[in-house]
Order: structure tokens, then C-alpha cells, then sequence
């Protein structure tokens, strides 16, 4: 009798309470951004696991947890955090991801910098060889984007500007944001530093530096654990 595959949704709702079990007690957490992590913070209210407080990397994230009635406290209130967890667009075989599909990229990266352990959790169509088929948020100063797109022409690809409802998007940090097509990254550390350094970039959605430690990933035969 054949069985039908789950669904990209049941393979987030899985990750999302596998990762319950990296979640420390007593202990400050670091919370990412976009669906999946919407199904961990529904998983982590539901389990009454007592941490000391959540530091949230986006909007999205702080409203979902303090409606469920986790305390949110600012980042800079903190100067250590054990665990972040977060998904990805991409991730390839040494951790490194592409992120930013959720526009939050730029807190992102400031919380995970500030986290030991980097946990993704991330269905199986996120898992590449290579990153670039996802196209690569970069979050830029608004004057910054016509040139910062002609330099990604210059590398052989085409950088948009996301829109909303025909809007320019403006992100959390009043900036707004490239997506960039037809990327190959195969050296993510290296792409990571020339993008980051170019004027007028905020934040490059190529997360070398702070890659993940572990992967949990939503396969039809269930969740595999990757360490990096
Ligand atoms: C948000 C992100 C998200 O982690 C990424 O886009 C994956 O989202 P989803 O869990 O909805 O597939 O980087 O900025």
C-alpha cells in the first residue's frame, strides 16, 4: 500500500518540535523568523518548557511569542544566548545558508552572532549542494541599490527590489531589500566578505560566519540530524 509523502507543512510542524528538545531551561533563547519558526514558537508556548526569556529577530516573532505569552527581551540586554534557533532558504553541506526569504535577515544575523549554537530547522527542499537557486536577499540603504544592483549585473546576476502589494518593502530597519538571481556560491565565506564590505550593503542573506551547528531536516522518512 503506497503512503502519501508528507506534506512541506507537516515537515516544518516536525522540525519545529524536534527542535523543543535543544530549548535550555533557565536560559535565555534565541528565535528566528518565517513559517517554521511560527511552528516552534506555537510548540515552545505549548510546552511549558520555563525559559528565562526569548530574544526575538523580528517583529513577526516578538508579536507571535508575546500573544502566546513568552517574554521577549531586547538583545541588548544580553550578552550571551545558548541556543538560536531559525530556519533557512537554503542550506548546503557545510551549514552555510541563505536566509532572508522572511525580510529579517539583518536581526537575524545580529542574534545569531551572539549564539553559541545556531540550530536550523528546515524541511528537506532547503537542503542544496550549492547555494544561489533561491534567490539571495541582500538588505541595502535605499541610495545604495541602484549601484549595489550594477555590481551584481557586473557578477552575471540580476538583482530586484522587493516589493509588497506593488510597495517597495522596507524591513524592520527601514531599509529596503534586493533579491538577487542566478548566484553560484560556492565559497560562502568568501562571498560573504566582498558583499558584506561594498557600500551601502546592510546585510548580505549569505550566513557563513554564522552558520549552523546542527541541521534538523524534515525528510519523508523523518527528521535527520546534521552536524556541522
Ligand atoms: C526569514 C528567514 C527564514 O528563516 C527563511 O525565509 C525560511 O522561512 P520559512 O521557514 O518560512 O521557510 O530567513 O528572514
Amino acid at each position: 500500500m503506497s503512503q502519501t509523502p508528507p506534506s512541506q507543512d507537516e515537515l516544518k510542524t516536525l522540525v519545529a518540535h524536534a527542535a523543543l528538545k535543544y530549548v535550555v531551561p533557565g536560559e535565555y533563547l534565541g528565535v528566528g523568523t518565517g513559517s517554521t519558526v511560527n511552528k516552534f514558537i506555537d510548540a515552545l508556548a505549548a510546552s511549558g518548557v520555563a525559559i528565562k526569556g526569548a530574544v526575538s529577530s523580528s517583529l513577526a516573532s516578538t508579536n507571535r511569542m508575546k500573544s502566546l505569552g513568552i517574554l521577549v527581551i531586547d538583545l541588548a540586554l544580553v550578552e550571551r544566548i545558548s541556543v538560536y534557533i531559525d530556519g533557512a532558504d537554503e542550506i548546503d553541506p557545510k551549514g552555510c545558508m541563505i536566509k532572508g526569504g522572511g525580510a529579517a535577515l539583518t536581526c537575524e544575523k545580529i542574534v545569531a552572532a551572539q549564539a553559541d549554537k545556531f540550530i536550523c530547522i528546515a524541511d528537506a527542499s532547503k537542503n542544496v549542494a550549492v547555494l544561489g537557486a533561491f534567490a539571495l536577499p541582500v538588505e541595502v540603504i535605499p541610495m545604495a541599490a541602484p549601484e549595489i544592483t550594477r555590481r551584481f549585473k557586473a557578477m552575471g546576476a540580476v538583482a530586484v527590489l522587493r516589493t509588497v502589494n506593488g510597495q517597495t518593502l522596507v524591513t524592520d530597519n527601514g531599509q529596503y531589500l534586493l533579491d538577487v538571481k542566478g548566484l553560484q556560491i560556492a565559497d560562502a565565506w568568501s562571498f560573504e566578505n566582498t558583499v558584506s564590505q561594498w557600500p551601502g550593503v546592510v546585510t548580505v542573506g549569505v550566513f557563513a560566519h554564522q552558520h549552523a551547528h546542527v541541521c534538523l531536516l524534515g525528510t519523508a522518512q523523518g527528521v535527520q540530524t546534521i552536524v556541522y
